[in-house]
């Protein structure tokens, strides 16, 4: 969706102007993305190809940064590709990878207090927030519910849900009702407000979170902005790929 490309170039300015003489590329872990993408006249980059590149342009050293939000099955993917080229004879002298947005008890705190400085300053007692993670069948998953522990400490009416994980969308209707909640205010656990935000959260479909809440007599209003666009979110990934840039030195 081409709204979701204000945070990833938000992402690459921050991190432009943070590592100055530092050679920056992209790479797409998604296929489908890719795949679209090259039909409208885009060609973008897998990670094995971009690291195939830098490669042959003689890079030595890489930092991979990836800009997940959870170390789920893509992230590991990523991994194991990062992984692929260590292994590699006549390879990069140091290839390395950063931990995603969540990875360390710290970084839990970090965004949560990034989720709750990001909450509309016309919210009124009474008005929950809710953000919408992706969610996965990875153990991984894990992370969603122990952001809502911590989310949940600082503010009794925010709440985290998952498109594919747990907490559910029913989870959440539950807990709505439980808490007498009436208007909430919607917005991406992601990266990108991309297709998931857009249609999965606040479509028309009868189906899309502001429809199924509406049913549940809760009243909706959706931000869609995602974390790239939050600088303090994207300085916690920046301060991961320091870290990673910073092992073995
Ligand atoms: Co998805």
């Amino acid at each position: 969706m081409p709204e979701a490309w204000k945070a990833l170039d938000n992402i690459d300015q921050r991190v432009r102007g943070a590592l100055p003489g530092v050679d920056v590329r992209w790479a797409y872990t998604s296929g489908l993305v890719r795949d679209k993408l090259a039909k409208e006249g885009k060609a973008l980059d897998s990670p094995a190809v971009a690291l195939s590149k830098m490669l042959d342009q003689g890079f030595t050293d890489v930092t991979v940064q990836s800009l997940h939000v959870i170390p789920g099955q893509e992230y590991h993917d990523l991994l194991q590709t990062v992984n692929g080229f260590r292994a590699m004879p006549d390879g990069f002298a140091r290839v390395r990878i950063g931990w995603p947005l969540l990875a360390r008890p710290e970084d839990i705190e970090a965004v949560v207090d990034a989720l709750l400085a990001n909450a509309p300053k016309d919210r009124k007692s009474g008005e929950a927030l809710v953000f919408m993670g992706h969610g996965t069948h990875h153990p991984a998953d894990v992370y969603y519910l122990a952001l809502q522990y911590v989310l949940g400490g600082k503010d009794p009416l925010a709440f985290v849900a998952t498109v594919e994980g747990t907490p559910s969308l029913d989870d959440l209707v539950a807990q709505l009702k439980a808490k007498g909640v009436k208007k909430a205010y919607l917005a991406p656990l992601m990266a990108v407000a991309g297709d998931h935000a857009n249609n999965d959260m606040a479509g028309e479909e009868p189906d899309s979170w502001k429809s199924v809440l509406a049913r549940n007599g809760v009243e909706s209003e959706c931000l869609l902005r995602g974390l790239g666009e939050d600088n303090r979110a994207v300085d916690l990934w920046l301060a991961h790929l320091k870290a990673a840039m910073a092992q073995g030195e």
